[in-house]
């Protein structure tokens, strides 16, 4: 299981053990209005979630992250290869109370970091609706850059990414 320390935060693999605060934070309005979530009750699909994602990291070795500060599971971030797109994507969501910290560009920067130098992915991409401006922040604070509109899961939405030499090519 690799799990990641950063300055504030630990990422952890998602286990089933976390499916009540996963869906407390995934399930959340000022989140939930923001994802395509499955129609399910929400710690159902939470933990049919968390499966999938156990799954990729056992096909792929890697995967998202729960994301831990001072204990509690205050959200997730990491990487989720997207069949549609052939390529994989850098995802990340924070119950509202750790917004406006900086925790979810911490936690994505040391995802983009594990998949471009640990798994040596070529690219890592981005994609969100065009009014969600807090994630197209974060997607530029870590040096993305917007690319084309697509149409992701039925959803009029935007593409950002950045290639491994580009990755590499940032200052730290
Ligand atoms: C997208 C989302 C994760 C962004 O969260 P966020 O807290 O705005 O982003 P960050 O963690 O990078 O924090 C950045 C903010 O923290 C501030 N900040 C405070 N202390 C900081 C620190 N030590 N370091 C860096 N930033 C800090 C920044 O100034 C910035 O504030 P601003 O938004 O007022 O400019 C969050 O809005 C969310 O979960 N939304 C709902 C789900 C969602 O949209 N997920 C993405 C789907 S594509």
């Amino acid at each position: 299981m690799i799990v990641l320390k950063t300055e504030r935060l630990t990422l952890r693999p998602l286990a089933p053990g976390d499916a009540e605060a996963y869906a407390a934070m995934r399930y959340h309005p000022d989140v939930a209005k923001w994802l395509s979530l499955a129609p399910a009750a929400p710690v159902d699909s939470a933990r049919a979630a968390i499966e999938r994602y156990r799954q990729s990291w056992r096909d792929r070795g890697y995967g998202p992250w729960a994301i831990f500060r001072d204990g509690g599971l205050i959200g997730h971030a990491g990487l989720n290869y997207v069949p549609e797109f052939g390529e994989t994507e850098v995802l990340w969501s924070l119950h509202p109370d750790a917004w406006g910290n900086g925790f979810a560009t911490e936690a994505a920067r040391a995802s983009l970091d594990f998949g471009f130098r640990t798994r040596e992915l070529d690219l890592i991409f981005a994609v969100t609706r065009p009014d969600n401006l807090a994630s197209q922040a974060v997607m530029k604070r870590l040096g993305l850059v917007y690319r084309r509109d697509v149409v992701y899961r039925d959803v009029d939405s935007v593409w950002f990414d950045i290639d491994r030499p580009g990755w590499l090519r940032l200052p730290p």
